[in-house]
């Protein structure tokens, strides 16, 4: 990361100070950024040493981070999976490299919900702005998931399929 970090700030000590400001108070990019370079350096610390088969199931708040990771880490790792947003991504694929990835995975919890809370709790909470404790909601139980199957002699992903399913729950 070092080789990577130094670039980064010399760039950024490069520009004019209003620019630095709005780069280094931009949170989302710079913590990509911190995300990024830190696999990089974990790859470069295991060496050898790294197992064939490697899945990462990251949380991450952007879409575009948790893309640009799998691109990122294509032909590197078996399979790259998102997660944190509860919300199922439809582009679960192999990239050309061999590393399966799926953007967000999805959640298991109530359906009949916002991530998982008691809809009326959000709800409410978004029309006046007032805090209100989370309660985790009832009903029926979504169940998110990807089957990725990997070849074990290369560590490369042959695919990765959603498995996404519904329980009744008493
Ligand atoms: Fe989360």
């Amino acid at each position: 990361m070092s080789t990577q970090a130094t670039a980064y700030e010399s760039a950024v000590r490069d520009m004019t100070q209003a620019a630095a400001e709005a780069e280094l108070t931009h949170a989302p990019v710079r913590l990509a950024y911190w995300r990024i370079a830190a696999m990089d350096t974990l790859l470069e610390s295991l060496g050898p040493r790294a197992p064939r088969i490697k899945v990462l199931d990251w949380h991450a708040e952007a879409t575009s981070e948790k893309v640009a990771m799998g691109w990122h880490l294509d032909g590197r790792f078996s399979a790259v999976v998102g997660s944190h947003t509860h919300v199922p991504t439809a582009d679960a694929r192999v990239f050309p490299q061999g590393t399966a990835h799926v953007t967000d995975t999805g959640m298991v919890g109530p359906r009949d919900s916002v991530l998982g809370v008691d809809k009326d709790i959000i709800v409410a909470r978004f029309k006046d702005g007032v805090p209100r404790r989370f309660e985790v909601a009832g009903g029926p139980v979504q169940f998110n998931s990807v089957i990725i199957d990997v070849d074990e002699s290369s560590g490369r992903a042959r695919s990765i399929e959603r498995l996404d399913t519904l329980f009744e729950v008493e």
